[in-house]
């Protein structure tokens, strides 16, 4: 027989070119700005800090904002979208140890995704789930090992240097920071952002 797989998730990964450098650049950067800013309270719980999402604004991180256009970009090529890609915000988040960030989905944007500066071990993963509101009502017993594309609820390990992104619509969340480290060390930072879809007449990038 055959089979077709109709109404695909995408999830796309990507390294940047430079990674160590880029998260050199920026992790102090983030940690000075969360010493200044008491920050916003969002989807982080559990004592986390969320920085105000003006962060694509601010020329000193245009390191990053260049290699998320790059990225966004090949996915307008490969999903089939144009004509552009606009950055609508971005925010830092630093879990400490014993915070995570409840699930969400991102309203009123195109694409979503995260940026992983630090990540120490065992300091949370993110999870996507099946956005379909079928699937999570009827729940069928089910055979081990099945392919990944069937899965209900699928887990990224969190990698720095990895940009991750994802239709906005797609339900996620990060589990909590277990990290058994002291101090900073036991940080785990990431960026997180909205892509939304500009209009011809409006300056893209
Ligand atoms: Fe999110």
């Amino acid at each position: 027989m055959n089979r077709e797989i109709l109404f695909p998730t995408p999830v796309y990964m990507k390294m940047v070119k430079d990674p160590k450098k880029l998260n050199k650049y920026l992790y102090p950067l983030i940690r000075s700005w969360s010493k200044k800013d008491k920050g916003e309270e969002k989807t982080n719980a559990g004592g986390g800090w969320h920085s105000k999402t003006d962060m694509n604004f601010k020329a000193e991180y245009k390191p990053l904002t260049e290699e998320l256009f790059d990225m966004q970009e090949e996915i307008y090529k490969d999903y089939g979208m144009e004509p552009k890609p606009g950055l609508g915000n971005m925010w830092a988040n630093i879990n400490y140890p014993g915070s995570y960030n409840k699930q969400h989905l991102h309203p009123n944007s195109q694409w979503s995704g995260v940026y992983y500066v630090k990540v120490p071990e065992n300091s949370g993963r993110l999870f996507v789930e099946d956005p379909r509101p079928g699937p999570n009502i009827i729940l069928p017993r089910r055979k081990e090992g099945l392919p990944r594309a069937l899965w209900r609820v699928v887990i990224y390990p969190a990698i720095e240097g990895q940009i991750i992104m994802f239709p906005a619509w797609l339900s996620h969340g990060v589990e909590m920071n277990e990290s058994k480290e002291k101090g900073e060390k036991g940080w785990r930072v990431s960026i997180s952002f909205n892509f939304i879809q500009v209009d011809k007449s409006l300056k893209p990038r």
